[in-house]
């Protein structure tokens, strides 16, 4: 046992901003951050969300220029989304080769060569009644039809160019299905980034709002994991490594930072955690009426999501972290 006070003085090291700086355990780094990323048709548009401060849906060439200066700012990556013309029940518009994600995709790879390029991977943007997979006539989502259509948008995705795909769509057996059909295309260089604890989380409101993609009926219970559930989700994680995924993404980040914890000691993979649009929102909006400090609590939750064992944190922070820190 080490000596307690008044020998021990924890307070020692907390004395100075150099001193606390010297022994601190986590710390954010720019280049672990990803920033998401919203892709519409047209040219010059650029609208901005609602619930999502300074988020805004961009049309291809202002995507560019707004990844051009993410990189700048030496961010990590980007995750793209797609908000596509039209939506119908097979999601067509996902694994479309000249859909708007494999667009941006082309134009990104072009423009900045060097920026990470992830995708998110999921039917949710492009069915017409909103949820992750197919539909069948009873409104249940049907998992092993879904599986062949999220394979193709990977493969579609490593065609038109992205670094990694990142499945959301909660359904089993996504990570084999889409390991498969990359390799049986030449894509077994292109790494999966598995979503593998999605909680049906309340705190994606915003970005159903940006990415247009709330369900027309029911909701994501069927799929997405129970709230109350951790060792459930440490499953989730294990099969998806078992099915071939290269790193794992606990999303939400601070309501899950016990999980985060957990897969970090259970796992030897890069571990990533969605700081979503709910969590940037309250803080915002709670800023705005001057109840916090906006700079401050956002670097407290990335820090503590760091603490709790992330490599990479997605987050709509990216920009404004990179140039606070
Ligand atoms: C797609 C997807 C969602 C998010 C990321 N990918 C929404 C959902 O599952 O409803 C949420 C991200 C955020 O809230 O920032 N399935």
């Amino acid at each position: 046992m080490s000596s307690t006070f008044p020998a021990t003085r924890l307070r020692r090291f907390r004395r100075t901003a150099s001193l606390r700086e010297l022994v601190r355990e986590a710390r954010v780094d720019v280049r672990d951050l990803v920033f998401p990323l919203f892709a519409c048709a047209g040219q010059g548009v650029e609208r901005s969300l609602e619930g999502l401060e300074g988020i805004a849906q961009r049309s291809v060439d202002r995507l560019c220029a707004e990844a051009e200066e993410v990189h700048a700012l030496g961010v990590g990556a980007v995750l793209l989304f797609g908000i596509p013309e039209e939506k119908d029940e097979a999601a067509s518009g996902a694994y479309d080769d000249d859909g708007i994600v494999q667009q941006a995709l082309r134009a990104l790879r072009e423009r900045v060569p060097e920026l990470v390029l992830l995708t998110d991977v999921c039917l949710c943007e492009y069915t017409s009644h909103g949820h992750c997979g197919v539909v069948d006539g009873d409104g249940e989502v049907v998992n092993d039809l879904s599986l062949e259509l999220l394979a193709r948008t990977a493969v579609s995705h490593a065609e038109a160019g992205a670094d990694a795909v990142c499945p959301s769509d909660m359904m089993d057996g996504r990570v084999g299905a889409i390991r498969a059909a990359l390799d049986g295309e030449d894509f077994e260089h292109v790494p999966i980034v598995s979503y593998a604890a999605k909680y049906a989380s309340a705190f994606y409101g915003p970005f159903r709002e940006a990415a247009d993609s709330a369900p027309a009926f029911g909701d994501r219970r069927g799929y997405q994991l129970d709230p109350g559930n951790a060792r459930e989700a440490l499953r989730e994680c294990e099969l998806d490594l078992a099915e071939g995924a290269d790193a794992l993404m606990i999303k939400p980040a601070l309501p899950s930072l016990d999980v985060l914890a957990a897969a970090r000691v259970r796992f030897d993979v890069p571990l990533f955690a969605y700081n979503v649009s709910g969590e940037y929102a309250m803080v915002k909006a709670a800023a705005a009426r001057g109840w916090l400090d906006e700079r401050q609590a956002a670097l407290e939750s990335l820090t503590a999501i760091k603490r709790a064992g992330a490599d990479v944190i997605v987050t709509y922070w990216a920009k404004e972290a990179a140039r606070w820190l």
